[in-house]
């Protein structure tokens, strides 16, 4: 299957406008792997006779298109540190500061192992906690991940990458050849459709914002307009969490980096941009 350039360059800005994913001249392979499946399962002859389809304006196939161009990697407590500084640092922090209920946005949470993570650290923080309660929203733009977040099931093979046994034992339960999570961490989360380009809605004042793994597929200014748009619920003094080869210098000077054992974090610092 090949792909004509004027092709590539309709799909890449379909991408970028609807999901401000920037997709560079080197990404045609990618479009190719991704959009592959759905030529298939559409009946398309190929990639040219998707695109003519997209080009008269085929919503819920673009929004399959967009979907299928979203990179999901995700793992559980992904690179260890960050998930130690939120509980080390970051809870008890907050516990002193008099905060009564937590809450978490994990903004592009993919099939919600990051959430997961976090509503699982919680829970065995929250019974020597009395008084206090917690929350955590996860968003992504891909439909296909909400929905799995919500399903809250995972394989065998998913599970093997970075659940320690001890959470495994507690906290899923197995249900023919799928761990599914309990209702008491799934209690503690929801997840709906976000789009981080897009002002947030629904989205309630945050004291954590997990925002990890996603800046990296965006350019410069659709970082500080995201950037932006996590000032407006992240509340003064919150912690933004983000992934280790991402950053807010010269992108945001409201945030101030902290080092917390081996993790990073940048706190709002209150003021604007
Ligand atoms: C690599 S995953 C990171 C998942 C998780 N935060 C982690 O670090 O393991 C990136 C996620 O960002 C989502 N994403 C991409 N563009 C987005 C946008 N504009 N708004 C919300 N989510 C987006 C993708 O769908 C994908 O699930």
């Amino acid at each position: 299957m090949s792909l004509a350039m004027a092709d590539f360059t309709f799909v890449t800005a379909l991408v970028r406008q609807r999901s401000a994913i920037d997709l560079q001249p080197g990404k045609e392979y990618l479009v190719e792997s991704r959009l592959a499946p759905i030529v298939r399962a559409t009946g398309e002859k190929d990639i040219a006779s998707l695109v003519t389809r997209l080009r008269r304006g085929d919503d819920k196939l673009s929004n399959e298109v967009v979907d299928a161009l979203t990179t999901n990697e995700t793992s559980w407590f992904r690179d260890t540190h960050p998930f130690q500084a939120f509980s080390q640092h970051l809870l008890p922090e907050l516990a002193r500061s008099g905060c009564r209920t937590v809450t978490v946005w994990s903004a592009a949470c993919s099939s919600g192992q990051e959430a997961y993570s976090l509503a699982m650290l919680l829970l065995d923080w929250l019974p020597n906690n009395p008084g206090l309660s917690a929350q955590i929203i996860g968003t992504d733009i891909s439909a296909r991940m909400v929905e799995r977040a919500r399903a809250a099931k995972f394989s065998q093979l998913e599970v093997n990458r970075g659940l320690p046994a001890p959470y495994l034992v507690k906290y899923f339960e197995q249900i023919g050849r799928e761990w599914a999570l309990k209702p008491a961490v799934k209690s503690l989360t929801r997840f709906e459709r976000g789009n981080l380009a897009l002002p947030p809605t629904n989205i309630p004042t945050c004291d954590v914002v997990f925002l990890r793994n996603v800046l990296i597929y965006f350019d410069l200014d659709i970082k500080r307009t995201v950037l932006g748009h996590i000032r407006r619920v992240l509340r003064p003094g919150g912690y933004l969490v983000l992934g280790g080869a991402e950053s807010t210098l010269n992108l945001d000077g409201t945030f101030r980096r902290m080092e917390l054992g081996r993790a990073v974090v940048f706190r709002h610092s209150g003021g604007a941009s």
